[in-house]
């Protein structure tokens, strides 16, 4: 029987690794604090400010493609999750097409933070029970580096840069894609933002002084706390509406943001921390491009076998949330 799901999914980083003994080198930090408080030891960044997020997008667009078996002919969308865009406009969705050259397509930029996965494969599912679509790549990626003020010692420590894509489509040979929710609520928006750049502080040089182009995050120790909280919410949702419970769960694969939130969505959960994918280490918080990377790796390493049920979770900036229960 056909199912909706993945057909093949990739990621891929930039070369350069940047340590926490580098970080130490360049803002009041030590190598112990970051790897007791994140689980961070390395993440990887550009190495080049002239590369953009299509290019980091490209060799993780392609792989996916190649491992799901299709012509890159048969794509008819290509969405992209990222806070991070080549441009205002047009999307990246649209310099990645070129770039893969794929035939004309439905391409468009949606922004969910961290979240970007989850949505994606939302919209992906939607589109393709339309009946108006079959193969959709799915993107999240986000070159975080690009917007992090490295002066300030309680964001720079946290953040990589990578990208994560996936093919979606209805086929008997997909990892099934049992259920996708998505969520979020604006109101404490606020405490993790861009300031600058957009219709409220437009690019001038009075905002460029102010440094309103980088990231800004004001309470880390709240949004810690709404992370755990709505990732540990809406996993049990969908766990339940499913008629699942976290004993059936192989693999959590949740946001990697920082390894004491997983911890703690774990232990809500009860899940076992053995059976918690963790990339953190090597990646740092990659935004969107987290949770693909933590799934692909995991599954290129031979940890994912086929059969098993997997729960992604992810939070991000918006807040954003979801969750989603694929078997494998
Ligand atoms: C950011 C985060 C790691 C900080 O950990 P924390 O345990 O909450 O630490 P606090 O914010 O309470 O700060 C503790 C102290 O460490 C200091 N500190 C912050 N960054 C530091 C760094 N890189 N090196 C050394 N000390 C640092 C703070 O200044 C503070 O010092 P003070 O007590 O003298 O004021 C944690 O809150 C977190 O991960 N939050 C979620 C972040 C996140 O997920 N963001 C993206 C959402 S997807």
């Amino acid at each position: 029987m056909k199912k909706i799901g993945l057909l093949g999914i990739a990621y891929n980083v930039p070369d350069k690794v940047l340590t926490n003994s580098d970080l130490e080198k360049m803002v009041d930090t030590t190598d112990e604090w970051i790897t007791k408080r994140t689980g961070i030891k390395r993440r990887h960044i550009i190495s080049d400010p002239k590369i953009a997020t299509s290019d980091v997008i490209l060799p993780a667009a392609e792989r996916a493609i190649e491992r799901s078996k299709i012509d890159k002919e048969d794509i008819d969308a290509v969405l992209i999750g990222t806070v991070t865009p080549d441009y205002f406009f047009p999307s990246t969705a649209a310099m990645v097409q070129k770039k893969l050259g794929i035939k004309q397509a439905m391409i468009m930029d949606f922004e969910a933070a961290c979240s970007g996965f989850l949505y994606g494969l939302d919209i992906a599912r939607g589109l393709i029970l339309s009946g108006n679509y079959k193969n959709i790549l799915v993107v999240a990626a986000d070159l975080l580096t690009k917007i992090t003020n490295w002066d300030d010692r309680n964001t720079c420590v946290l953040f990589g840069d990578g990208a994560g894509a996936a093919v979606v489509g209805k086929r008997e040979d997909a990892h099934e894609l049992i259920d996708v929710l998505s969520s979020g609520d604006g109101k404490l928006g606020d405490l993790l933002i861009l300031h600058g750049g957009g219709t409220v502080n437009p690019m001038t040089k009075e905002m460029l002084d102010k440094k309103l182009q980088y990231l800004s995050m004001d309470k880390g120790a709240e949004v810690f706390k709404w992370a755990i909280l709505e990732m540990t919410r809406i996993s049990n949702k969908i766990l339940e509406k499913n008629d699942y419970t976290s004993d059936d769960v192989d693999w959590l694969v949740p946001h990697q943001a920082n390894i004491r939130i997983m911890e703690g969505v774990a232990k809500r959960l009860n899940i076992p921390i053995e059976k918690v994918v963790i990339t953190i280490q090597d990646f740092g918080n990659t935004s969107a491009s987290s949770v693909p990377i933590a799934l692909s790796k995991y599954y290129e390493d031979g940890k994912i076998k086929e059969g098993q049920l997997l729960l992604l979770t992810a939070f991000g900036g918006g807040f954003t949330w979801g969750s989603a229960l694929i078997r494998w």
